[in-house]
């Protein structure tokens, strides 16, 4: 039956109607906010291409966390920006490394705040690439050995969640394993399971300080061209003991969202990335948008796709606003 028996818009006549009808809710608890840390002592340095965001030291990143928390934000995700890199990216499984240390003293300081740590090298390679080099190429097997040790010294400093984020194949079933060997059974696995070789990474890069020194991701990360390669990856992923999806970066890649939401019945997670975050800034800092609404607009979006929960340089913004 059609108009005039029905009008849609007899639903959308009030804010009451509106929000009785309303399909998707945004909440506080479904966001997780990135962070940068770095060596030093009362370190907060603005990342240029990011503001608002900063790398912290871990003095001041404790005092951030407990703000964070306070804000109704369940956890954070940490990066690690080490003193020294090198080929190997030892900074990486350094019982005493950076982001090792900043989880020691977060869940000391904040218990409650989830821990959640980034397993890549890198941040930690001198060439800045995920994996080791041999003949020219980023080597899989031989990466998978140091990604188990990152995650394994990251449960040990007390991470929450390990989160393996360099595309080896076969990354996720070697960190259960080496994890399971010792003791942390109950440390979950949140695999970036479909991410692909992305532009919108550009920000975090200068961040971390971690652009490759020659070539490119693409022959680990996805291409933006394919999706159904993300339900494959997405398969052996859980295949291999993933506990949650993650899809990145988010807003370019809702389709991929809503057909994993679909596919699979894992709890699923979206990153709107740092380039994803600057183009909001940039445009807002411009007075060409509004930041909060397309702040607000976006994650909801990312929300409707299927994500249950959003990594975003947005979260403290937006929890102020969902107070
Ligand atoms: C790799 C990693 C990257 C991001 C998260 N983990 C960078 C990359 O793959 O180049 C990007 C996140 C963002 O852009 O916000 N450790």
């Amino acid at each position: 039956m059609a108009f005039p028996t029905h009008r849609l818009r007899r639903l959308r006549r009030t804010p009451e109607l509106r929000a009785l009808v309303q399909e998707t809710t945004l909440t506080k608890q479904s966001l997780i906010y990135p962070m940068f840390v770095c060596p030093g002592e009362r370190v907060k340095k603005e990342i240029r291409s990011m503001p608002g965001n900063f790398r912290w030291s871990v003095d001041f990143l404790v005092e951030e966390c407990k703000a964070v928390s306070e804000l109704g934000i369940p956890g954070v995700i940490l990066f690690g920006i080490p003193e020294s890199k090198d080929a190997v990216g030892s900074g990486a499984y350094d019982p005493q490394g950076i982001v090792q240390r900043a989880a020691r003293a977060l869940k000391k300081a904040v218990p409650n705040l989830l821990v959640i740590c980034d397993v890549c090298l890198d941040e930690y390679t001198d060439h800045g690439h995920c994996g080791l080099i041999k003949n020219g190429e980023v080597d899989n097997d031989s990466t998978l050995e140091l990604l188990a040790r990152t995650a394994l010294t990251q449960a040990e400093a007390g991470a929450d969640v390990v989160a393996p984020s360099d595309m080896m194949d076969g990354r996720v079933a070697r960190i259960r394993a080496a994890l399971d060997d010792r003791g942390f059974q109950h440390v979950p696995i949140l695999a970036y399971s479909a991410k692909y070789a992305s532009a919108f990474y550009g920000p975090f890069r200068e961040a971390a300080d971690s652009a490759p020194k020659f070539g490119d991701r693409k022959s680990y990360q996805m291409d933006p061209a394919n999706q159904r390669e993300a339900l494959r990856e997405i398969a052996s992923d859980i295949e291999e003991g993933a506990d949650i999806i993650m899809i990145k970066p988010a807003l370019p890649y809702l389709d991929i969202m809503a057909l994993a939401r679909q596919e699979f019945d894992a709890p699923l997670a979206a990153y709107q990335v740092s380039g994803e975050f600057s183009l909001i800034a940039a445009a807002s800092e411009k007075g060409w948008i509004d930041r909060e609404r397309i702040m607000m607009e976006s994650l909801t979006s990312i929300k409707r796709a299927g994500a249950d929960f959003i990594l975003t340089y947005f979260a403290k913004e937006a929890a102020r606003l969902l107070r």
